[in-house]
């Protein structure tokens, strides 16, 4: 039985805390959050102990694992401190906004012998496990071509952008890993092109909304990602792999396989699932099963930090290009 403690008491922190406390292989033992009654509802909704003091979480002897689900600001500190205390570390993605902490906090972990996952959920969606598995097993041949398609419901508050680091680092690195995740290779040149078109005011932030990334491989490789901040019809997820010897497509997924025909529309379907909350919840539920196999088991971590890093420098570099106009070798 794997002694979990969940930090934040947010979003994410309730889908993590949810995952713990119903997975028949590990406890949550308790939640900590150090504002609001945060903590408070989610231990009690679990049955678990709630606290404010997430370091001195850090120290019980009676907890193995962390996950992390802070703001990203936190995420740094928070898994320095739980790999001090030998604690096995679920951290919420991205490991921080600079690239030059990242490397840093990377090099600390590794000298600790530190066992850190970063929480790349989208990896562990069961449509895109199917997808990987069949490029696994030769049923496309050799890989050419991937496409992402990645469209937000609507756009987060204002005061959330300020901070997020920007649509590349906050939004697009879910699909910056989920393309070095299906193409098998690193990307050496990446060029963007990115747009205000729902709020030219994101201009204060250097920000924006709209946004087209390619990508390119040593081998030739070749992936199209888009993301949007707003769409009319939903939360809109598909990924296309493309190869020698045919293609994989990943639909959206909705709430059922009704399908609606009138004097008005044929073939009308259900809405698209909401947000990443319903889209994703059985990736977040066997990311965290992964991770407790990964730890318990004493094998390597599935997502690891330099993934973490390598994701961060591909928005890194997104932005670089977006902002010059340039194609960026990686
Ligand atoms: N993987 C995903 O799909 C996904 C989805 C959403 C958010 N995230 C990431 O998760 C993180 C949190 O995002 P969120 O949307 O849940 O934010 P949130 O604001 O809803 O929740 C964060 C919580 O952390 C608490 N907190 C702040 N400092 C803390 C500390 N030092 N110790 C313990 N708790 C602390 C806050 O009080 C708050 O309750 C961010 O890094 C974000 O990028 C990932």
């Amino acid at each position: 039985m794997l002694r979990v403690a969940v930090l934040g008491a947010g979003r994410i922190g309730r889908i993590h805390a949810a995952n713990a406390a119903l997975n028949r292989n590990t406890k949550l033992v308790a939640v900590a959050d150090p504002f609001g009654d945060g903590a408070k509802t989610l231990a009690a909704e679990w049955g678990c102990e709630a606290t404010t003091d997430p370091l001195a979480t850090l120290q019980r002897a009676d907890i193995d694992a962390v996950v992390i689900g802070t703001p990203t600001d936190t995420h740094v500190a928070l898994t320095l401190e739980a790999v001090r205390a030998g604690k096995a570390v679920l951290c919420e993605k991205p490991i921080d906004l600079d690239i030059s902490k990242v490397d840093a906090a990377v090099a600390e972990v590794e000298r600790l012998n530190g066992r850190v996952m970063v929480a790349f959920n989208r990896r562990f969606d069961p449509s895109a496990q199917a997808m990987r598995k069949s490029m696994d097993a030769g049923e496309i041949g050799e890989l050419r071509q991937v496409i992402i398609s990645s469209r937000d419901p609507g756009p987060p508050p204002r005061d959330y952008v300020k901070h997020s680091g920007g649509i590349f680092r906050d939004m697009t690195i879910h699909d910056f890993d989920m393309a070095r995740w299906l193409l098998g290779e690193e990307p050496v040149e990446i060029s963007a092109s990115a747009s205000r078109l729902i709020d030219p005011s994101l201009e204060e932030f250097e920000d924006f909304d709209t946004v087209m990334v390619n990508l390119r491989t040593a081998s030739g490789r070749q992936c199209h990602i888009n993301c949007c901040r707003a769409t009319s019809y939903g939360y809109d997820q598909r990924m296309e792999v493309f190869g020698a010897d045919g293609m994989l497509l990943n639909e959206n997924l909705r709430a059922s396989t009704l399908r609606r025909w009138s004097g008005a529309y044929t073939e009308a379907r259900e809405p698209l699932l909401n947000f990443f909350l319903e889209r994703y919840e059985a990736a977040y539920r066997t990311e965290f099963e992964h991770f407790r196999a990964a730890v318990e088991g004493n094998k390597a971590m599935p997502v690891t930090m330099h993934d973490g890093r390598q994701a961060l420098r591909l928005a890194d570099a997104a932005l670089e290009s977006a902002l010059s106009g340039r194609v960026v070798t990686v």
